[in-house]
């Protein structure tokens, strides 16, 4: 079966770039990527490219490339789904908030939906692609919402999670490791499976395009994102133990890297892992675990979201001891504010909980961050329910500006490894600081000896 019309449910940091480059690289299937979110769409359709709702290195010229030639952007999610042969789910899967599951399960509720409009409005047999993220099984559900509608048309529903990263999204798409396909083990089943790999083969290697049956593919995304938070927080666990002992975090991640069978990658010690999915996969994971009674594996990867906490607790402490045990009125410079460097996304940043700490303590906190708004910051800070809003606007504020946010500081915490904070005037800074003159180096990014040559205090995680 030939694709030619394709619709993506959710314009966000998956469904937009995702369908951007199945568009560029497929000029002969129309995309269309419907949201419910109006002012999204309109970002998405912006003249100005400088305006798309998501900053990623690259996207521009992609969705300039395809977009109102075969890529297009709408709210009118029926007309989209009714015209498609594929459809695409890529809606947000957060945690949930209430009820069963509380803090831990996945909210299906937005894929349900989905589900529901498709069920109602198709009229012609569909492929459904699950793109967002899922707990394992949940084409089962979405497949008996399908198959009761009454009105004869036949879907059969594949499974096709995302692995990119954010700030690398579209080279990740354009050369990814791996694209996953599960689907049903059955004839039509495998001619689903073949119309979706048909798509990717337009410039992803054939060997690179792995297929399965659908709940090894729903497992093997959550298990990806738990082994890779795994490793961060493996290394971040080793980083405490290197300040007390003399040994250097970096070092050792290099000693380590070095075997083939662990690699270098994701061993970077932080102020913790943040963004939209580690946290919430694991969770997940872990409930998925616990539901079918599996106690010892639910505990085991729980473990890492206990040290990961442990982590931006820690260096929130840190702040504070050092600062004489005392930051009230203190004013304290941040630099970032996003979960990692070019991305304008906060989610799970862990600056917000840092901040939320050091706020509790009456620091006073400017940050500058080169793509976050500070609309963006006082929402998660917000989010928090910490303390009431015009505490949060009144205490941590935003410049637009690094030198402007380091001016009289106490202390300079980085907490995004945007790689610009390198190239700053770190002598400039030093002479419109108070002193003594803390850098607090969550990211082991700045050049620790030349700091301490200016009069800097350093302290840098894992050293
Ligand atoms: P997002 O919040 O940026 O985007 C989701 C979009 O879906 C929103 O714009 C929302 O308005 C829209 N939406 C929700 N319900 C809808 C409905 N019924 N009809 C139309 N639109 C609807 O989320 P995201 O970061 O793109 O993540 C989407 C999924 O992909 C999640 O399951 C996530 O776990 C997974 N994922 C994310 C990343 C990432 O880097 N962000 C990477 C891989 C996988
Ligand atoms: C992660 C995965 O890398 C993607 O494969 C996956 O598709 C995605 O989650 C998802 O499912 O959402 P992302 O969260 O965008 O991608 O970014 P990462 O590069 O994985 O970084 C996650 C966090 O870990 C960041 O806060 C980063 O700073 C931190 N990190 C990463 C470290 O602290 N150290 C490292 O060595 C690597």
């Amino acid at each position: 079966m030939k694709v030619k019309n394709i619709c993506c449910i959710g314009a966000g940091y998956v469904g937009g770039p995702t369908m951007a480059v199945i568009a560029q690289k497929n000029p002969d299937i129309k995309v269309t990527v419907v949201d419910i979110n109006a002012s999204r769409i309109a970002a998405w359709n912006h003249d100005d490219l400088e305006q798309l709702p998501i900053y990623e290195p690259g996207l521009d010229k992609v969705v300039a490339e395809a977009r109102n030639r075969n890529l297009f952007f709408s709210t009118d999610v029926d007309a989209a789904i009714e015209a498609a042969d594929m459809v695409f789910i890529s809606v947000n899967t957060p945690t949930k908030t209430y009820g069963k599951g509380k803090g831990m399960a996945a909210d299906l509720k937005y894929i349900e939906l989905c589900a529901r409009q498709i069920a109602r409005v198709a009229k012609s047999d569909k492929i459904i692609v699950e793109k967002s993220t899922l707990p394992v099984r949940t084409a089962q559900a979405i497949k008996s919402i399908l198959h009761n509608t009454g009105n004869g048309v036949k879907f059969q529903i594949l499974s096709n999670p995302e692995f990119l990263a954010e700030g690398t999204a579209v080279a990740d798409l354009m050369a990814p490791d791996r694209v996953l396909i599960g689907g049903e083990q059955t004839e039509d089943g495998f001619k689903a499976i073949q119309a979706l790999v048909n798509i990717y083969a337009t410039w992803v290697p054939q060997e690179n395009i792995l297929t399965t049956n659908l709940w090894s593919s729903e497992l093997s995304k959550l298990t990806a994102n738990a082994f890779l938070a795994q490793r961060v927080s493996s290394i971040n666990a080793l980083s405490e133990l290197c300040e007390v002992t003399g040994a250097d975090v970096n070092e050792v991640a290099n000693a380590i890297g070095k075997d083939s069978r662990i690699g270098p990658k994701f061993l970077k010690a932080s102020v913790g892992f943040g963004g939209s999915c580690f946290q919430k996969d694991i969770l997940n994971l872990v409930y998925i675990a616990k539901s079918y009674g599996l106690d010892a594996v639910a505990d085991y990867w729980e473990q890492v979201i206990i040290m990961n906490d442990h982590q931006k607790h820690r260096f929130a402490s840190k702040i504070i001891q050092t600062l004489y045990n005392t930051i009230s009125g203190k004013k304290i410079a941040f630099l970032g504010w996003a979960f990692k460097k070019d991305t304008n996304d906060t989610r799970e940043s862990a600056a917000i909980y840092v901040a939320d700490q050091l706020l509790e303590e009456q620091a006073s906190i400017v940050v500058f961050d080169p793509k976050v708004t500070k609309q963006k910051m006082q929402s998660d800070l917000n989010y928090l329910n910490t303390r009431s809003e015009e505490d949060n606007a009144q205490y941590l504020t935003t410049v637009p500006e690094p030198y402007e946010a380091c001016k009289d500081a106490h202390a300079i915490a980085i907490l995004t490894e945007w790689d610009e904070f390198k190239t700053y005037d770190w002598q400039r800074i030093y002479d419109q600081m108070q002193k003594p003159a803390f850098v607090f180096d969550g990211r082991g990014i700045l050049d620790q000896s030349q700091l301490k040559t200016i009069g800097f205090q350093v302290y840098v995680i894992g050293k």
